[in-house]
């Protein structure tokens, strides 16, 4: 019986599928990823973050509407500030850049504007979804860029808990909207992250068809236990997975103030024309 690939076992522990993987280095460093929350305060390499927007750039862009923006916060006190709006979480203070991955559907508002063109598609929830994709995808291209130039990277989705307070910090006009942050900097050898594992690969795989698997057991195939291996080796409460997704998504309080993300759109000047209409 062949044994699973190193990189395999680390991204999916018992789980792992025992097959052959292709060599190359796009495939290693995906299968390599994690998120990074140790930092060391050392200053990025030299025209680090035109490289990463150069690669987030690269990706792919719905109808090349490339319906997103960047803010890159360097300054300690722009870090700070941000740091105490996310959490705090800390390690904001000390790497020394983050990008705020923004929907920008102000541009195509400002370009319409001036040639007196309406521009009545803006105000539907598929594009504000198309502007949060783009983002997203392109965000990623830029963690996979750090990850080549020996940085880090972790993802901020608490950029959202106050979104009025990260706009104002950011600057952000009408029509746009913070959706996640990105920490960059250079990984605290002492404190290396290791592969989280994943889901079995029969929890997310569906051939041809989705079928719901019909038990607990079924349905995350003993993630629960690798999980809770993972949690102990880093030092961190042990915990069941089936047991954080529901903790996680409790109830409205959980969100940690990303309940109101409606109400901060439409402050923001998001319009959403296809909303049904509600009964009073
Ligand atoms: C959109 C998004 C938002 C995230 N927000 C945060 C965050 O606010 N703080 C944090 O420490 N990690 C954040 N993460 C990182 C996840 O916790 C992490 O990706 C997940 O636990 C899997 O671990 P790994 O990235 O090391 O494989 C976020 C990840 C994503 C994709």
């Amino acid at each position: 019986m062949p044994q699973p690939h190193a990189a395999l076992k680390a991204r999916y522990g018992a789980a792992a599928p025992a097959i052959p993987l292709d060599p190359g280095p796009v495939l290693d460093a995906l299968l390599a990823q994690r998120s990074v929350r140790h930092f060391l305060p050392d200053a990025l390499p030299p025209h680090a973050l035109e490289q990463l927007v150069a690669a987030a750039q690269s990706a792919p862009s719905s109808s090349n509407l490339q319906t997103w923006s960047v803010v890159a916060v360097q300054s300690q006190a722009g870090r700070d500030r941000l740091a105490a709006l996310t959490g705090p979480q800390n390690h904001l203070r000390t790497a020394p850049l983050v990008l705020a991955f923004l929907a920008d559907l102000s541009r195509i508002a400002r370009i319409a504007a001036r040639s007196g063109r309406e521009a009545a598609g803006l105000g539907y929830l598929d594009t504000f979804l198309m502007a949060v994709i783009d983002a997203a995808l392109a965000a990623q291209n830029a963690v996979l860029a750090a990850q080549s130039l020996g940085l880090g990277t972790v993802y901020l989705g608490a950029l959202r808990n106050q979104p009025e307070a990260v706009a104002d910090l950011l600057g952000t006009p009408a029509h746009v909207f913070p959706v996640f942050g990105l920490v960059v900097g250079r990984p605290d050898p002492a404190r290396p992250a290791a592969v989280k594992p994943r889901l079995p690969q029969a929890s997310v795989l569906h051939l041809e068809r989705y079928h719901a698997p019909a038990d607990a057991a079924a349905e995350t195939g003993g993630y629960d236990a690798e999980l809770r291996r993972f949690q102990a080796s880093e030092g961190l409460p042990p915990i069941d997975w089936s047991q954080l997704v529901i903790d996680r998504l409790r109830d409205p309080a959980a969100l940690k103030g990303r309940h109101r993300l409606y109400e901060a759109l439409l402050g923001a000047g998001f319009r959403f024309d296809d909303a049904p209409a509600t009964s009073a």
